[in-house]
């Protein structure tokens, strides 16, 4: 462990007043993550008594729909009660451009020792060496991205990441044969590696023949629906063969990683990015860390290059994040995400279905339901009206990716509403009866997904879509949502 993070968590969690550090109690052993009974009714009052009759009438549409319906968009969780308490703190009122003790206004005592804080919290879930250094300000992953390239790269440099359709996110270069989609397309120029077609796996040995060939400054692991380890080890070594930087863009995985249940990259890459509310289930905010001869180039890339103001609301939030990611319960809560996900994907290939690369190894699967002779887009849109939410996304061998052959599916939303793996098996069942009520339609209006949509509706579809979203919504209301602690009269 490293002893210097441990020592500064120590000495500013003891600056911080007892009030302050009474808001935020530890996580309880059995429903982690309660804010005292004095905190809840505060909070459910200031809604309740919210004197904006059409936002608050949204909120609680919104709460009910999050409550009543199977959260399986895989880049989604539920921040528990003590982050969104700290995300709707008076910590959004401050400026404080700059760093910790370096800062353009006055009056940020406060603010340091919450970034101080927060940088060492960080730095210690992730049992970094001082080679390694922190920025807690991007106000998500891709502005994290796009610092990280701001700081290391020129204008047109080379860089490689996965292909979107292949699992790769926007921000890693995506463009199109007729447009730079990305803006980091348009600033950089990128040369995409891709998934085998057959096996859906990352073809490391072609990887390396592209960078051979186009000889990038920066190569980049990491994507948004991909459900394998990433062999980090090896893109290291490509990236030394040609001389690049190797960033992993963990967004995905940051809570996985910080619990040791799929592989650390921090021994292979110079700079890590990460969003901090996906599997970590923090805010909606970034992280980057990065070795230290590089961290003066990236803070300067984040402000003054990019950013203004930092979010102190999301600063503090993360703080209490990372807090409850480096405990017991979330060591707990990422193994069983691990094991929901085998056990839906399992429960999945059981019934018949088919799923990209055989299965996975993290908290999400890609679910191929070209077999059924479906689209990902009719298959989400009837599952959407079942109160089951979960995306379209790009397959392998997709001809057009407008028009995707799978859906990606994770678990880690659920995970957080306390479900282990007898639940995974309802899920499944509920999943392929969505896709047979998409089959019937389908054979009734076609192919079209704007007469699929109008066929939906009609009185056989629609008792039957109608009952399973009962089904669904009855179930999903019995159990715990983070959060709800917090919440007003629906
Ligand atoms: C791998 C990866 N990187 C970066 C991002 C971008 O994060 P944000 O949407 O917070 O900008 C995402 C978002 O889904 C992602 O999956």
């Amino acid at each position: 462990m490293f002893i210097p993070a441990v020592l500064a968590c120590l000495i500013l969690t003891l600056m911080l007043s007892p009030r302050v550090v009474a808001a935020f109690p530890p996580p309880q052993k059995t429903k982690p993550h309660l804010p005292s009974s004095l905190l809840r009714s505060q909070l459910s009052s200031q809604l309740s008594s919210l004197d904006d009759p059409e936002v608050k009438s949204i909120i609680l549409a919104e709460q009910r729909r999050q409550r009543c319906s199977l959260e399986l968009i895989a880049s989604e969780n539920f921040a528990s009660s003590a982050v969104l308490t700290v995300l709707g703190s008076c910590l959004t009122n401050k400026y404080s451009e700059g760093q910790p003790s370096a800062r353009y206004y006055a009056g940020n005592v406060n603010i340091d020792a919450l970034e101080t804080l927060t940088k060492a919290r960080a730095l210690k879930l992730y049992d970094l060496s001082p080679e390694w250094s922190v920025n807690v300000q991007p106000y998500s992953g891709s502005p994290a991205n796009f610092a990280v390239y701001t700081a290391l790269l020129n204008p047109h440099d080379r860089i490689m990441g996965l292909d979107l359709p292949s699992g790769g996110h926007l921000t890693h270069g995506y463009y199109t044969a007729k447009k730079k989609v990305s803006a980091t397309s348009v600033y950089f120029e990128s040369l995409p590696y891709k998934v085998d077609e057959e096996t859906g796996l990352i073809d490391y040995d072609e990887m390396e023949k592209l960078a051979t060939l186009f000889r990038p400054k920066l190569l980049i692991a990491g994507g948004s629906a991909y459900p394998r380890e990433w062999d980090y080890a090896r893109m290291r070594a490509i990236a030394n063969s040609v001389g690049a930087y190797l960033l992993v863009d963990m967004a995905h995985l940051s809570g996985l990683v910080a619990s040791s249940v799929v592989d650390s990259p921090f021994e292979y890459a110079d700079v890590v990015t990460t969003t901090t509310h996906k599997s970590l289930r923090g805010p909606r905010s970034g992280m980057i860390f990065s070795r230290k001869e590089l961290s003066d180039d990236i803070d300067k890339a984040v402000f003054p290059g990019l950013q203004g103001g930092p979010h102190n609301n999301n600063i503090g939030a993360l703080c209490v994040a990372l807090k409850e990611a480096d405990s017991p319960e979330f060591k707990t809560y990422a193994k069983q995400v691990i094991s929901n996900a085998k056990a839906l994907s399992e429960s999945l290939m059981e019934k018949g279905m088919k799923l990209a690369t055989g299965g996975t190894e993290n908290h999400l699967m890609l679910w191929d339901v070209r077999p059924l002779g479906l689209s990902g887009s009719k298959v989400e849109k009837v599952l959407e009206r079942c109160s089951i939410t979960l995306n379209k996304n790009s397959l392998h061998g997709d001809t057009s990716a407008v028009n995707p052959g799978g859906v990606r599916i994770g678990v880690c939303a659920l995970t957080s509403r306390g479900m282990g793996v007898e639940e995974m098996g309802r899920v499944a069942g509920w999943l392929v009866r969505g896709a047979e009520i998409a089959g019937k339609v389908q054979e009734k209006t076609g192919k079209k997904l704007a007469d699929f949509k109008v066929g939906m509706e009609e009185e056989e579809f629609k008792t039957e879509i109608d009952g399973l979203r009962d089904e669904v919504e009855q179930f999903a209301e019995g159990f715990y949502m983070p959060g709800e602690e917090l919440q007003t009269e629906s």
